[in-house]
């Protein structure tokens, strides 16, 4: 473990004071150690939404948000964006090293062949109505592939889940639109084979377009892992409990799915065709989201980490460039919305004040829309990416010797002790 100790820090209180371990990270994060802190003092701390709270140590991602750094493995976002393919990317997280070749031929040839779902799975999705959300459907396939693979088979199990989440998505679309399913092929990668799963039929050849390709392999890059973020916290705090990777990861898809997080990028484009709509007056959307009146907030603005800019959405704004340059889709009237707004809200004191920017999801609802995807496969295809960030996560926590089941405290401010009134004298 890479800490350094940087001596203690004083903590006083009432008429007494307490030294707890000042410790510092490999990237010079400095934090104060309050394990031992109820313990020896019998107090404990509140910080609502955890924004202060270090939940575990992680040799995984690592972000500066004051200067918009975000590194995986100590590869920077942009390096990997521009080299990598996703594929690398996710035996890079999970393995905590750029492949070799042979690593890296061999990890692809598995990653391809579990991608097939046994086929009793597929009665599951005849179960669901077709307006079913498909993160409904994703999070109840993933929790079940535990009922296949009961077994404790950790890497097995890993690269399973990372290959037939791409067969699940895919089936769980092709079921809302009442078309057959399309199986994997193995001689796609793993971005190819997901859009033509998605977009193929049976009736006539897919083509795929490089260029699609390549924006999805990097939209999967740039959501493949965020330290400890709404999702991840859950799939540790699942996981810390020793339940199963794959009720693990479900728990995350479900945190993923709320619009305040990976739900964001389905909302960034409802909100803009709620905007077209009511005439494009995206100036009454602006005003709106700064009324503190109103609880409307602009979708794909803002994030709790980044406060200058979001790294991945500098990449990913050039990518949705390049994307409906190909697409030749400048005429639609919601990506037109998306581009007016953008620029009201960036030329806007409040949101500079706020440092509120674009986020990430804001690009990447764009790019999806503009490839043709529906809203609803937005989050799904964010979760893809993100179970590889999920499994890192839960492979390391399984290794720290720290790690033991997560249960926070709180600040009780309920009802003192009372006495039980019997019915007939409340
Ligand atoms: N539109 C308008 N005002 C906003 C927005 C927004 N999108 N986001 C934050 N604010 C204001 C908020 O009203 C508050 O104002 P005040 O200080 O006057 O009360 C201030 O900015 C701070 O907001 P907060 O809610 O305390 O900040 P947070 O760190 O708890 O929330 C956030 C971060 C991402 C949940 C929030 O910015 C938000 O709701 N954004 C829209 C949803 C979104 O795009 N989420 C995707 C995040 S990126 C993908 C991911 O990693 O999950």
């Amino acid at each position: 473990m890479n800490i350094t100790d940087l001596g203690t820090a004083k903590l006083s209180y009432q008429d007494n004071e307490i030294e707890l371990p000042l410790l510092e990270g490999t990237m010079g994060e400095k934090a104060i150690d309050i394990s031992k802190l109820r313990g020896a003092t019998g107090l404990g701390t509140l910080d609502s939404g955890y924004g202060n709270t270090g939940s575990c140590t992680s040799e995984i991602t690592f972000i500066d948000g004051e200067e918009g750094v975000l590194m995986y493995r100590g590869y920077p976002i942009e390096q990997l964006a521009e080299k990598a393919d996703f594929v690398e990317v996710c035996y890079l997280l999970i393995y905590g090293h750029l492949p070799s070749v042979e690593e890296l031929t061999d990890f692809r040839n598995s990653l391809t062949h579990h991608s097939l779902i046994h086929e009793d799975m597929k009665k599951f999705f005849e179960g669901y109505p077709p307006t079913a959300h498909p993160m409904a459907i994703l999070s109840a396939m993933v929790a079940s592939l535990s009922a296949y693979y009961p077994e404790e088979d950790g890497d097995t199990n890993i690269i399973r889940l990372l290959a037939k989440l791409n067969t699940i998505a895919a089936f769980s679309y092709k079921k809302s639109i009442g078309q057959p399913y399309i199986y994997p092929r193995n001689d796609l990668d793993y971005a190819g084979d997901f859009l033509h799963m998605m977009h193929a039929v049976p009736a006539e050849p897919y083509e795929l377009d490089d260029t699609l390709v390549e924006a999805l392999n990097l939209l999967l890059i740039l959501h493949a892992d965020h330290e400890q973020n709404c999702s991840t916290s859950t799939v540790r705090m699942v996981g810390s409990s020793g339940a199963n990777l794959f009720a693990s990861i479900a728990s995350g898809i479900c945190a993923l799915w709320g619009p305040l997080h990976g739900g964001a990028n389905q909302k960034v484009i409802q909100m803009l065709e709620r905007i077209e709509k009511d005439g494009s007056d995206y100036k009454k959307y602006v005003a709106m989201a700064k009324d503190k009146d109103s609880d409307f907030r602009l979708m794909g603005f803002g994030h709790r980490v980044y406060k200058n800019f979001d790294p991945r959405a500098t990449v990913m704004k050039q990518s949705a460039d390049e994307v409906l340059d190909l697409l030749g889709v400048e005429n639609n009237p919601v990506l037109a919305t998306a581009k007016a707004l953008e620029e009201a809200a960036l030329s806007d004191p409040y949101f500079a004040e706020k440092k509120l920017f674009p986020n990430v999801d804001f690009y990447s609802g764009i790019i999806l829309e503009a490839m043709g995807f529906p809203t609803s496969m937005f989050t799904p295809i964010f979760a893809l990416s993100r179970t590889v960030g999920w499994v890192s996560q839960w492979k390391e926590m399984l290794t720290d010797p720290q790690n033991k089941i997560g249960r926070p405290r709180q600040l009780y401010l309920g009802e003192t002790a009372r006495d039980y009134v019997d019915i007939e004298k409340r």
